[in-house]
């Protein structure tokens, strides 16, 4: 009798879109989007709300050191590892309604469908939200999970600071989000995350669901350029040492750099100059870079080529430049995508298999416990950017394949007790 209604259970799709239209009300923006950075009070009121639905629907709440959040909904036998699930609630500056948060609310929605059947799952089920995802306010990016996952030291992301020079930490305690649970210490077996594919193949190849094979590798640098300011209309060419135009060809380079390996990408997206002045030849200039690829040796490739161009242009300009290569997260494989693709084939979704492009929080999970990814197609694959949009069928199709990946992955934990 339990079989039989566990296989017909189903998410509500009207409900699921609710909550996350609910959810986008918090930093809402003109173009429809939202802007919600890590740790701020537009933060705090997503995470408030999350906390207040998990409540609602039978879960304890518990907090780490690091601000992520974990509500448990306990099963039969909660001595057992728990399955869990999760993304993020913070956002780009021109972020959508569906970045993480996605993955989040499918986590809720399929607490809710728990809830209101009455299913006693063999084993407890876990929902967290997850600190600091997308690295914009402070770096690096998944940067709740990966304490969590201990690649980063606690106290060193929580003495982080963002332009202004405000703490993490600060901005945590002051939200009241500053916990006190060990990261690392949750009784989890298994983890899967919902998400929006954010890039356009699921929506070409007219298909539901991607099973996520592979996280790609990611390499991110904080480049600095020391020149020299002085006045632009009294400084000849010769006597000139612009960190401007030597950021310009290290910018450009960056590009030529992606193009030539297969599969490579590169991004310059943030940038401070000083003194930023039209009538004065920039002197000192920080910027970012971001490289990906899927394999790490073709990375690897790509960081030796951005390396030796960077002093390249120093020695070619009389410059200082600083290339600090402060984060490297190698491709990682999910060993857990079968449980995604035998759901997805139960409920009778199309499916293929895919890589992320992007960093997830599963990533660093993934270290920890078997863990899965289940994407869904986003309108024109445009993500990070206020527009990004999934339907609410789309929305459906994955929270209900997280359902059932969880269902059998509670039956799997406990049977193999
Ligand atoms: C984070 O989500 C990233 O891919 O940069
Ligand atoms: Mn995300
Ligand atoms: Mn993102």
């Amino acid at each position: 009798m339990q079989d039989l209604q566990i296989n017909t259970l189903r998410v509500k799709k009207e409900r699921l879109w609710d909550s996350l239209m609910e959810m986008a009300q918090f930093g809402a923006t003109e173009k429809g989007g939202c802007n919600r950075l890590a740790g701020t009070d537009l933060d705090k009121q997503a995470r408030d709300l999350f906390v207040s639905w998990c409540k609602t629907a039978g879960c304890e709440i518990t907090i780490d050191k690091i601000g992520n959040i974990f509500a448990r909904r306990p099963g039969k036998n909660n001595d057992l590892p728990a399955v869990g699930t999760g993304s993020h609630l913070d956002t780009q500056p021109t972020g959508g309604k569906f970045d993480g948060v996605f993955g989040v609310l499918a986590g809720v929605e399929v607490l809710r469908t728990l809830h209101e059947n009455k299913i006693e799952t063999p084993t407890a089920m876990e929902f967290s939200v997850w600190t600091n995802e997308e690295g914009s306010r402070f770096q690096p990016a998944m940067q709740g999970s990966g304490v969590y996952a201990g690649r980063f030291d606690l106290e060193t992301e929580l003495n982080k600071t963002d332009v202004d020079g405000i703490r993490l930490g600060d901005e945590l305690k002051r939200i009241g989000y500053l916990g006190d649970a060990e990261p690392g210490s949750r009784n989890v077996g298994a983890f899967f995350e919902t998400h929006i594919e954010q890039g356009p193949i699921l929506e070409d190849a007219d298909k539901a669901i991607g099973i996520v094979r592979l996280g790609q590798g990611i390499r991110w640098y904080n480049i600095e350029i020391q020149g020299r300011e002085s006045h632009s209309g009294t400084t000849p060419m010769y006597l000139r040492k612009d960190a401007m135009v030597a950021s310009a060809e290290i910018i450009s380079e960056i590009e030529n750099i992606a193009h030539r390996h297969e599969n490579g990408l590169g991004t310059v997206g943030f940038m401070q100059v000083y003194p930023n002045s039209r009538n004065t030849i920039p002197g000192n200039i920080k910027f970012s870079a971001d490289l990906r690829n899927p394999k790490p040796d073709v990375l690897l490739a790509m960081h030796e080529e951005l390396t030796a161009f960077c002093q390249s242009v120093a020695d070619k300009r009389g410059l200082e430049i600083n290339l600090d290569p402060f984060w490297y997260f190698a491709p990682v494989e999910f060993n857990a995508s079968d449980d995604v693709k035998a759901a997805t084939e139960k409920l009778g979704y199309s499916h293929m298999d895919i890589y992320a492009g992007a960093g997830h929080d599963a990533c660093y999970m993934a270290d920890l416990v078997p863990a899965g990814m289940i994407f869904t197609p986003c309108e024109g694959g445009i993500s990070h950017n206020e527009v990004e949009y999934s339907s609410p069928e789309q929305c459906e199709a994955g929270a209900n394949v997280l359902l059932h990946t969880m269902l059998e992955a509670s039956h799997r934990l406990a049977s193999a007790s």
